[in-house]
């Protein structure tokens, strides 16, 4: 196969190079297209342009695959723990058992933050939204730890990513239980990764909170399967404030203001807002779809559709799957699980929905799953970022280390007023 493209405007030539993967996607190469042709590429939303070649996460939008450096997602999913994922993702392949015991032993030593971030805490509004003290909070981090903010050195990174993965989990707490006004728990290292997180968001000094396992296992599951998702949204953001050569807590903290956005990680938390309309408004599920398909992007059929997948997502078969075990262990029956099912049967066979490929998403099911293990609404797109952190992480470092790498800083195609001149307020 050619591997190089001929690209001819007008009178002009040039042959860009055709840059191949490892699973066969094909791209061009078109670097040289503006210094020697004066083009650039007008790409809105980047729907087809790729940003950097990475050896992290595959995905095949159409045949609905998904695979961390190579391993797929149902097998991650199903023998895995999240912190052997983070691993897997940050440094590129499963831990050794005694690698494994290290990384461990770091995360769990690192959980406690700053005893000042009490105060700073206080000093937010109680109904801050958790994504916001999240973002907020993490920013923060590096007015703490400034002996750790240059991002071309590994050992100051190495203390970066360990105090993030694990403080993570305690801000998170904390910003749930500053927006119900209870105490903050401290975290209590001789519980898993899990387990201490549940601890500390649902647990209250007056009496011992013992985690259920099942509860334990399905959130577990749940941050694996948001672990990584190659470059979307927060993804990209991440890897664009990374590249102007700022620390990871700045660059982490511009991906969770980015993925609380509702056409992203914020739709599983719209997800339930739209189930508790459907069932508190007495609309049926076909009504909604109808209102869904007029067009209108402000009533949006909330965890369908998705950029890259126009098959299936293979997290959504696996959340599902899961959001049926944990409420059948546990024995809680879901009205909005009825509703969510209901209108995922009605719109896969709507031509709406089938013509435009629109299938449910990872959010689809999350929410109806973190409600019924008794997760708050406004924590749901935490516990995602909580997921994603990892996948963050490993872009921002492969980023760092690519030969490639160049401050991003896209072009645009100007179409705004040719010169005009100033004209003084008096004569305006
Ligand atoms: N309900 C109704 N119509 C939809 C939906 C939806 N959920 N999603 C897309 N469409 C329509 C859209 O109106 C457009 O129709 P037309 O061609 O007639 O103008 C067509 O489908 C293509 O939509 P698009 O907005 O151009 O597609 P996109 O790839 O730019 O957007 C998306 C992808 C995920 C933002 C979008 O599908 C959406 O808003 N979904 C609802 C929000 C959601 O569930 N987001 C979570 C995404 S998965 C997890 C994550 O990324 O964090």
């Amino acid at each position: 196969m050619a591997d190089t493209a001929k690209l001819t405007v007008g009178d002009q030539s040039i042959e860009l190079p055709i840059v191949e993967g490892s699973e066969g996607e094909r791209g061009l190469d078109i670097r040289k297209l503006r210094s020697e042709m004066g083009l650039i590429t007008l790409d809105p939303g980047y729907a087809n342009t790729g940003s950097c070649q990475s050896r992290i996460t595959f995905i095949d939008g159409d045949k609905g695959i998904l695979r961390y450096r190579g391993i797929p997602i149902e097998e991650v999913a199903e023998n895995s723990t999240f912190l052997e994922v983070a691993y897997l993702l940050i440094y590129g392949t499963l831990p050794t058992r005694d690698q494994f015991k290290n990384f461990h032993a770091s995360i769990t030593y690192h959980t406690m933050i700053h005893e000042d971030f009490k105060r700073f805490f206080g000093a937010l509004p109680k109904d801050a939204h958790p994504m916001a003290a999240c973002s907020a909070s993490v920013g923060a981090l590096s007015t703490f730890y400034p002996d750790s903010l240059d991002p071309r050195d590994p050992r100051q990174v190495e203390v970066s990513v360990h105090r993030l993965i694990a403080k993570m989990i305690t801000l998170a707490a904390y910003a749930y239980k500053h927006s119900i006004g209870q105490p903050f728990m401290y975290p209590a290292n001789n519980r898993s990764y899990v387990a201490n997180l549940l601890y500390m968001v649902f647990g209250t000094p007056c009496e011992e909170y013992i985690v259920d396992p099942v509860i334990e296992r399905v959130i577990d599951m749940l941050l694996i399967l948001h672990a990584d998702h190659e470059q979307n949204c927060s993804t990209s953001a991440v890897r664009l404030v990374g590249s102007s050569m700022v620390n990871l807590f700045s660059s982490i903290a511009a991906g969770i203001n980015a993925l609380r956005g509702p056409s992203h990680g914020g739709a599983n938390q719209e997800v339930i807002n739209m189930l508790a309309a459907i069932r508190d408004e007495g609309m049926t599920a076909r009504q909604f779809v109808e209102r869904a398909k007029r067009g209108d992007p402000t009533a949006r059929l909330m965890g369908f559709g998705h950029r890259v997948y126009k098959n299936f997502d293979p997290r959504m078969k696996i959340i599902k799957k899961g959001c049926f075990d944990v409420l059948g262990k546990l024995g809680v029956h879901s009205k909005l699980l009825e509703i969510a099912v209901e209108l995922e049967e009605i719109a896969i066979k709507d031509d709406y929905f089938v013509e435009r490929k629109l299938y449910p998403n990872v959010d689809f099911y999350s929410g109806v799953t973190y409600t019924a293990i008794g997760i708050p609404s406004n924590m749901f797109t935490a516990f995602f970022a909580l997921g994603r952190l990892p996948g963050w992480i490993a872009q921002w470092m492969e980023m760092h280390h690519d030969p490639d790498f160049k401050i991003g800083r896209p072009r645009q195609i100007y179409t705004g007023p040719t010169l005009t001149h100033y004209v003084p307020i008096e004569e305006r």
